[in-house]
């Protein structure tokens, strides 16, 4: 067998939120929920795994730091990986006693709210069941690592389906529609901070489990139909139906957070007026032409349609501006637009202090994990460091 495979995997951006949990421990939720995968060649996280006789233990090193292995979500996934080629029957006992070396790297900054984990371990996991030869679905493995891991195993729209039995054989990830399904669509990460967030996710939904009626409210009655209504959307290209269940969705999240108990506040002052002017410049255009989302931090996530990034890009750079408008877009290259005046004096908009959005992330709906072979192990199984950071 080849002792090293190296995987690319990408982000993913929920429009229909997974918050709360039927089971800690297996990483079971009690929703469905629905994202969108980015491309890749944007923002990416970068796994190299290996196995060999003379490894003396499973070590792992994050963005070139070496980190414990004893993690027991870690260990989850790598006793299932096993588990699963023994299953499987894809190799011989021999190997699968020998130690495993991992690196890992983000080219985007971890635990901003932007996904890391979820890249992270779908990027582990499918490096993994590559080394193992696994061929069936390992969208349960990576959700042992993260939730929201398992629908970063697809590309383009990715349902987890929540599923009901207790050992979590049906809690799997399927693709709605692939990458290539809606190509007009476009998101602008709008990064507010760069700070770890306060209340990891895992803790925000167990206390929002914990206390939140709302909570409860939500699964029952709101998810269940908003799941249905946005597929739909998505399978017809409905942009302004698509558009409205993902701002609602977001909204009603962080308004859970809020009547969680203490109450968890992700979104800032910042994150607010991004909402205001979203709502603002649909509200002009007459037609629903931008969605927000917010995940487990301020971070906004814009969907919108290919032909009207430069305009919405014009109108965030007047009402954000920043000290270093060169370096303010990165990603997918984007025509330069002026400011419409008209469209300004009818916002009634006063540009904010300087440098409250600090980049926007320019990207495209992309494809599931990719085997490259540029590795981050070198050939006695330790790191080397060569991706390039946005
Ligand atoms: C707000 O998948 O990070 O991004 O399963 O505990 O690791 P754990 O949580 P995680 O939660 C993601 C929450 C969210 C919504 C979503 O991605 O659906």
């Amino acid at each position: 067998m080849s002792n090293i495979v190296t995987v690319i995997a990408p982000v993913n951006i929920a429009v229909i939120k997974y918050w709360g949990k039927r089971d800690e421990k297996l990483i079971l939720p009690l929703n469905d929920s629905v994202s969108a995968t980015f491309d890749t060649s944007v923002m990416c996280a970068k796994t190299s795994v290996s196995t060999h006789p003379d490894f003396v233990e499973d070590q792992i090193w994050l963005n070139g730091k070496e980190e414990s292995f004893s993690n027991p979500r870690l260990q989850n996934c790598l006793r299932e990986i096993k588990s699963r080629a023994v299953a499987e029957k894809t190799i011989t006992e021999d190997v699968l006693s020998w130690k495993v070396h991992v690196s890992s790297e983000n080219n985007f900054p971890t635990a901003a709210g932007l996904a890391s984990s979820a890249a992270g371990y779908a990027c582990l996991v499918s490096a993994l069941a590559k080394l193992y030869k696994i061929k069936s679905d390992v969208s349960s493995i990576a959700r042992l690592g993260s939730g929201s891991a398992c629908r970063s195993v697809y590309g383009g729209f990715v349902r987890w389906h929540a599923g009901s039995k207790p050992d979590g054989s049906d809690s799997i990830a399927t693709q709605i529609a692939d990458s290539n399904h809606w190509p007009e669509m476009r998101v602008l990460v709008l990064v507010v901070g760069n700070t770890q967030k306060k209340v990891s996710s895992t803790v925000g939904m167990k206390i929002s489990s914990e206390t939140s009626e709302l909570l409860k409210h939500r699964i029952q009655h709101c998810v269940p139909q908003r799941t249905e209504e946005i597929i739909e959307a998505i399978k017809n290209k409905d942009f302004s139906k698509f558009a409205e269940i993902t701002m609602k969705d977001s909204n009603q999240f962080h308004a859970i957070c809020l009547d969680s108990y203490p109450p968890i506040v992700y979104m800032t002052d910042i994150s607010h007026s991004i909402v205001d002017l979203i709502h603002k410049y649909n509200d002009l255009s007459g037609e629903t032409k931008v969605a927000y989302t917010f995940d487990a931090g301020s971070n906004a996530c814009l969907y919108l349609l290919k032909h009207d990034v430069p305009k919405v890009i014009s109108l965030i750079k007047y009402a954000f501006p920043s000290t270093s408008p060169e370096n303010f877009i990165t990603g997918l290259s984007v025509a330069k637009e002026e400011i419409n005046t008209d469209i300004l004096s009818k916002l009634c908009i006063e540009p904010m202090g300087m440098d409250m959005i600090k980049y926007i992330i320019h990207t495209k709906i992309g494809e599931g994990p990719t085997e490259i072979d540029s590795h981050l192990l070198d050939s006695n199984g330790l790191p080397i460091s060569k991706i390039k950071k946005i």
